[in-house]
């Protein structure tokens, strides 16, 4: 879906993505970034930050429409340089249907990405975003403006067999799953990719103090 040989230089693959996430940060107001980050102190004094891991997810109340909780990619122009358009829009539109179909309008939260750096994985970066994520949902369903609380919240997400496991470990269930044939798009011959649509529901306090 995203090739490793881009006809972008990998400087210029990385400005497109910035660029893409910026505009998604500025233009989206359901979307959430957190990162996980490491601090280096060099021998002259001065502090450096690292990135180990990082989660993109989407708030969604009950007045936004089909539409607001369809993210990136909804067109061909928004499909990143590089990337095979036809298979990401087909991947990601998939994804999208079945949560709105299970979610039929409810407000959720849908964990879009998350990632953690190859050499800093297994050793509870992920857990820690995913329990941050869970903290900050929490936090702004008690947000003082809204007039009544939700006694829980459904959070969605569709996992990859590389987070299958912890997922489950932390309580997530399994809903469904979705399988991709990638051969007509050139992927490898019967191979399948799948994922498993997920969900588990934070409980909140259930009345304003
Ligand atoms: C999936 C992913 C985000 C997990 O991140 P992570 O930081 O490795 O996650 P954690 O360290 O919190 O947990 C992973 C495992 O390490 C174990 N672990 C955590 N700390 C540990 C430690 N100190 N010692 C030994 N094991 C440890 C956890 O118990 C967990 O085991 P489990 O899979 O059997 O539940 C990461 O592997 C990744 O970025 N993969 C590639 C991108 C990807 O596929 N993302 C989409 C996932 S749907």
């Amino acid at each position: 879906m995203f090739p490793a040989s881009s006809t972008l230089s990998p400087v210029a693959l990385r400005s497109s993505k910035v660029a893409r996430h910026s505009h998604v940060w500025q233009s989206d107001p359901t979307v959430r970034y957190i990162k996980a980050v490491t601090y280096d102190t060099s021998p002259d004094g001065a502090m450096s930050e690292s990135i180990l891991g990082a989660a993109v997810y989407h708030v969604y109340e009950s007045s936004h429409t089909a539409f607001e909780r369809s993210p990136w990619p909804r067109y061909p122009n928004e499909v990143p340089e590089g990337a095979h358009a036809p298979l990401c829009l087909h991947y990601f539109q998939t994804l999208t249907k079945a949560r709105l179909d299970f979610t039929k309008g409810r407000p959720h939260a849908y964990l879009a990405n998350l990632v953690v750096d190859p050499s800093f994985q297994r050793r509870g970066v992920g857990t820690k975003l995913l329990e941050f994520m869970t903290s900050d949902i929490i936090a702004g369903s008690t947000d003082e403006s809204h007039e009544q609380q939700q006694s829980d919240v459904a959070c969605w997400l569709d996992a990859s067999p590389a987070g299958l496991k912890m997922y489950q470990r932390l309580g997530w269930e399994e809903v469904g799953a979705e399988s991709f044939y990638l051969e007509p798009w050139g992927g490898v011959k019967g191979k399948l990719h799948k994922n498993v649509h997920m969900l588990k529901c934070i409980s909140v306090a259930s009345s304003r103090r």
